[in-house]
């Protein structure tokens, strides 16, 4: 074991369900463990730019309630602002790093565990370089993309989610005979809306990964109606373009947010058979959520085995999950390797063979 004492942690970019679970075990593996003491940085890396750092100490009893189960990060987080090239009023960028590193040296810490996803976990890594800090990470995304993880904190819960917004939509569906079009996040990967897609019994899956045709989603639903049902399910991923090739964004956030993919598909569904679709836009209920039993354990392997890491003075490493064992990998490797969906994988052979449209046929 290393002279550790004191070790921080921080939630960095979009918040998932999870992140106080994975709190709670870094927690209690440190103070009960090890007998560190653990401080938490606010709002990812902009608690180190104030004087003194927004920090605050966390025990074992701060974890005794509801934390485990609540959604989101307690601690706060920020998906803005690049350190090294900060936003500044008359729209040029800073390198706000120095002040960073400064912030941590101030508060004395032996190593740094960040959570976070690829676009954190490299402009922590960055910070850790330039300014010689302990660093381990832990991979949260709702997105699952992360490679060389084959799951991320807070990806099982946004699925769980996705899949009681399919198993809500077939009775009302069902009801009117509608067709009915859930989108969900992901960004640029379709892990989400095909893994809920197959688990709540969706006729059409539209992913990034996969060009579709209006064509073959149109022939989909007719066949789902000449075999005598009166509804269709479709989930779609916000990054699905449109049929030519366009981004569909929401409009009035600077360099634009997706969605509105599901109307433009509801539209054409529409256009195209005269079925009557509605849509239901997810969105953040897919971060928020009660945190998942598979969520939890997860957040709980890894933050154990993230101490550890710094225990065992191995640091610059991410912790993952790999054939059912905790592992652990450089940070730069993680963040190189981005994980899309498979198309030759189990759960696009899994869709096909059930049955689903996933467009492209
Ligand atoms: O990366 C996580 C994620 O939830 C994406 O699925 C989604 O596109 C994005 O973040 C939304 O970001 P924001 O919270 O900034 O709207």
């Amino acid at each position: 074991m290393t002279a550790t004492k004191r070790i921080g942690i921080l939630t960095s970019g979009g918040d998932c369900a999870g992140l106080n679970a994975v709190m709670r075990a870094v927690t209690h593996r440190a103070v009960l463990g090890y007998g560190w003491e653990v401080v938490g940085i606010r709002n990812g890396t902009e608690g180190l730019y104030a004087r003194p750092p927004d920090v605050v100490d966390l025990l074992v009893s701060d974890f005794s309630g509801e934390l485990l189960r609540r959604g989101g990060t307690f601690l706060g987080s920020t998906n803005k602002g690049d350190p090294f090239a900060f936003p500044q009023p008359d729209g040029s960028t800073k390198d706000r790093s120095p002040e960073l590193i400064e912030g941590y040296r101030q508060l004395g810490l032996d190593a740094l565990i960040g959570i976070g996803g690829d676009g954190s976990q490299a402009i922590l890594r960055r910070l850790a370089q330039q300014g010689g800090i302990n660093l381990v990470t832990i991979p949260k995304t709702i997105d699952n993309d992360l490679g060389h993880t084959e799951v991320s904190v807070g990806y099982a819960t946004a699925v769980k989610v996705a899949t009681d917004a399919l198993d809500q939509l077939q009775p009302t569906a069902a009801s009117h005979s509608r067709v009915m079009v859930l989108e969900v996040m992901g960004r640029d990967a379709g892990h989400i809306a095909l893994n809920a897609g197959i688990a709540g019994g969706a006729d059409i899956i539209l992913i990034p990964e996969i060009p579709y045709t209006m064509e073959a989603v149109a022939k989909k639903i007719e066949s789902v109606k000449k075999h005598g049902r009166n509804f269709a399910l479709v989930v779609v991923a916000e990054a699905v373009k449109t049929e030519t090739g366009e981004a569909v964004r929401q409009q009035g956030f600077g360099d634009g947010k997706y969605g509105g993919i599901g109307q433009y598909i509801a539209e054409q569904i529409s256009q195209r058979l005269g079925a009557e679709t509605r849509v239901t836009v997810l969105g953040h209920l897919q971060r928020g959520a009660m945190p998942t039993a598979r969520d939890r354990i997860m957040a709980s392997v890894f933050g154990v085995h993230a101490v550890d890491l710094i225990a065992a003075g191995r640091f610059d490493r991410m912790v993952a999950w790999s054939g059912r064992h905790v592992i652990d990998v450089p940070i730069s490797e993680a963040i190189a390797a981005y994980r899309a969906v498979e198309l030759d994988g189990p759960m696009v052979s899994t869709a096909r063979g059930l049955g689903i449209c996933l467009g492209d046929d």
